[in-house]
């Protein structure tokens, strides 16, 4: 187990092309805690394999957001899959540990159904609303490559690199997704 260190915008890694995963293997599990660990470390609620580096599958969500168990394992969500969203959307700020101190107002469908494979190895479905759902397609953006900086305009995302890039040494305090 392992806190490692977080991949910042624009850092050409969060864009690779990410992997299946074909079976929980001890591989998987040790990047299930590192993630966990990595995830604790910067007070995050989600965290997905390629902000570590790791071009994978899966991402992970804290317990009380996803399930809302107190004090339970962060759920992992590997090779998922959303597979429904509602009509209705949802504008609300988003924050990314890849984007430290940077907050976007984004609009998402407000409920969003996810299907995954759980460490156990067996798929499973959640039907997320309001935060969960926001985390669900957060997350799983990032096992597309795709960032929160891909729902600004030309001269926000501007200011946003002139901001990460004056404060690259950060120390995170605020919880983000
Ligand atoms: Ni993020």
């Amino acid at each position: 187990m392992a806190v490692r260190p977080i991949v910042v915008w624009p850092d050409s890694r969060l864009r690779e092309e990410t992997k299946s995963v074909e079976t929980v293997t001890d591989e998987v599990r040790a990047l299930y805690k590192d993630l966990w660990d990595t995830m604790v470390a910067y007070q995050g609620i989600g965290i997905a394999s390629p902000q570590i580096g790791v071009p994978i599958k899966m991402f992970l969500i804290d317990a009380m957001v996803a399930t809302g168990e107190e004090g339970a394992d962060p759920v992992a969500f590997i090779n998922p899959e959303i597979i429904a969203t509602g009509n209705e959307t949802d504008k609300s700020d988003e924050g990314c540990l890849s984007f430290p101190g940077v907050y976007v107002p984004i609009e998402r469908p407000s409920t969003a159904t996810v299907r995954a494979m759980g460490l156990d190895g067996e798929t499973f479905e959640i039907a997320g609303t309001e935060l969960l759902a926001r985390a669900i397609q957060h997350e799983n953006d990032h096992l597309t490559g795709k960032l929160m900086v891909d729902f600004v305009g030309p001269l926000k995302k501007r200011m946003i690199k002139r901001k990460l890039a004056r404060e690259a040494d950060y120390e995170p305090d605020q919880a983000e997704i």
